[in-house]
């Protein structure tokens, strides 16, 4: 058995959780609206036709924000068409996903859903194939109280009060050329602080995130975002990043190491950010919008599993069926966002349901968690409060990761990866939650944990996510075939814990003052 060892000091502390780190993505693409949280007819929809059974999913698994409408999908989408008499809207050819929308689910329904849930709305604004005017316009429609032509056609709409949406994406992924309407980093750079401006002038108290690199691996990551910045540091408080892991390589070593590229991520671009800062002489710090993160790849590549003929409405697209082993890289992110909690104060799990998403449903049918909805669950749930700066030690493994977008060599070599990987939050009074990840297939872990200056604490909980199968999965049919156990071997003795982490396990464990 490996033996590893964690030090944590209360006063050793990186940052406080935002809320908004723990939130979610919802895009027109596939079944994730239509037959995902929205399906009139269903046996569990109310009357606006918001599936019940997934809105108790989307309240246990507690994301906090909720971006929307895309995604690629924005880089097309017209906001008016989903707004007004629903039998009046008009179906539209989607570039994003070569589908049919319908248009029967648009900003006032989303707006509508999100409140049901207890989510705060994220919008995104079309800078594909549209600019200020329509993002002005849009803003105005949402925000603006009375009295204009947009602002009383809301109301006519039967929304009175404004919708209040503070936090604003300046398009999506504009450096990709599968975008509609893609750009250079001058041309999206000149068109987002225009966009920032008049929307500003409509609604002074918005936030503003602009488009950072689509990846790590885009051959312009970096040159794209000094450029942006330069342009929109005085417009924008954000900067968005995206990252999607894979295992095509089938390499469960190297799959399991991938998350520690996202650690790389997050400080390359707080370190251009604040580069950018610094030639101004300036203090502001811009935050990062982790606005799209997940694992996907099983129906990422080929065509079949992203589009289907015929321009059909809702295709079951991207339809990913998470694994063990999924879920265990997954863990891994979760726990790279929360040691970054500091700058990263804004991130959305990509995406909701049925598309690479951590809810499935059957449209018509029950829906069932995903094995990623468990790490998430337990960050959202446990997560939030200060993240101490845990000093970690444990032995290593080398691996290279397979990334086929990757600008020079594909493989990228990862000499060091601990096989524990940890992240520790205070979650208030003497209370602890950590997050364990043991990427050590062969053998358990034995950690122990010296928890400073957390005086008499016990194992408030002990849940782990192990299976020996690494490719098992759940389904309609075995819907809790991977869910959380109870971890039995743990127990803290003079403010030590000790613990034993299954291989290939995500642990998360709750201390609490033992009073
Ligand atoms: O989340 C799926 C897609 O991945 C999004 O639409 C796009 O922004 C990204 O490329």
């Amino acid at each position: 058995m490996r033996k590893s060892r964690v030090l944590l000091d209360r006063d050793f502390t990186i940052g406080t959780t935002d809320p908004r780190l723990f939130g979610a993505f919802v895009e027109h693409l596939g079944r994730c609206i239509y037959g995902g949280l929205y399906e009139p007819g269903h046996p569990t929809a109310d009357a606006q036709g918001f599936r019940q059974d997934v809105m108790a999913l989307v309240r246990e698994l507690a994301p906090t924000i909720m971006r929307y409408p895309g995604g690629n999908f924005v880089s097309g989408y017209r906001w008016e068409d989903g707004v007004g008499r629903q039998e009046a809207r008009p179906h539209r050819l989607d570039y994003a996903w070569l589908s049919t929308e319908p248009n029967l689910f648009g900003t006032n329904e989303f707006i509508d859903w999100c409140r049901m849930a207890g989510i705060e709305p994220m919008l995104a604004v079309n800078l594909g194939t549209r600019g200020a005017e329509e993002a002005g316009r849009f803003i105005e429609y949402c925000n603006h109280p009375a009295g204009t032509e947009l602002s009383d056609l809301r109301r006519a709409h039967g929304w009175d009060a404004p919708h209040g949406v503070r936090f604003w994406c300046l398009g999506n992924e504009m450096d990709g050329s599968w975008q509609t309407g893609a750009k250079t980093a001058e041309e999206y750079a000149r068109v987002a602080v225009e966009t920032a401006k008049v929307m500003r002038w409509v609604d002074p108290g918005i936030e503003l995130a602009a488009c950072g690199s689509s990846g790590r691996n885009m051959g312009s990551f970096g040159e794209w975002e000094t450029t942006v910045l330069e342009h929109t540091f005085d417009y924008v408080e954000w900067i968005s990043l995206h990252t999607y892991l894979n295992d095509y390589a089938q390499d469960t070593p190297a799959f399991l190491a991938s998350p520690d590229l996202m650690d790389h991520f997050i400080e390359e671009v707080v370190a251009i950010a604040d580069a950018v800062a610094a030639r101004r002489r300036s203090r502001k710090r811009i935050m990062l919008s982790f606005d799209e993160w997940n694992v996907w790849y099983r129906t990422r590549r080929r065509e079949e599993n992203r589009t289907v003929p015929g321009w059909p409405v809702a295709p079951p697209i991207l339809e990913e069926q998470y694994t063990m082993k999924d879920a265990l890289a997954f863990g891994g992110m979760v726990i790279s966002l929360l040691n970054h909690a500091d700058r990263v104060r804004c991130a959305c799990l990509a995406q909701l349901v049925n598309a690479i998403a951590p809810i499935m449903t059957e449209t018509g049918g029950p829906a069932w968690r995903q094995t990623i909805f468990w790490p998430f669950a337990h960050m959202s749930n446990h997560g939030r409060g200060q993240v101490l700066r845990p000093l970690v030690e444990s032995d290593a493994y080398s691996a290279a990761y397979h990334d086929p977008r990757g600008p020079n060599d594909p493989k990228i070599p990862l000499p060091e990866v601990p096989y524990l990987k940890v992240a520790a939050v205070h979650t208030g009074g003497h209370a602890l939650s950590l997050f364990l990840l043991n990427r050590g297939l062969d053998q358990p872990t034995r950690v122990e944990v010296e928890s400073r200056s957390f005086p008499g604490l016990r194992v408030a909980a002990a849940e782990t996510l192990h299976d020996h199968d690494l490719d098992a999965a759940n389904t309609r049919d075995a819907p809790d075939r991977i869910r959380p156990a109870p971890l039995r071997e743990v127990a803290v003795r003079n403010q030590v814990l000790s613990a034993t982490l299954p291989p290939a396990s995500w642990t998360m464990l709750r201390l609490e003052p033992d009073s």
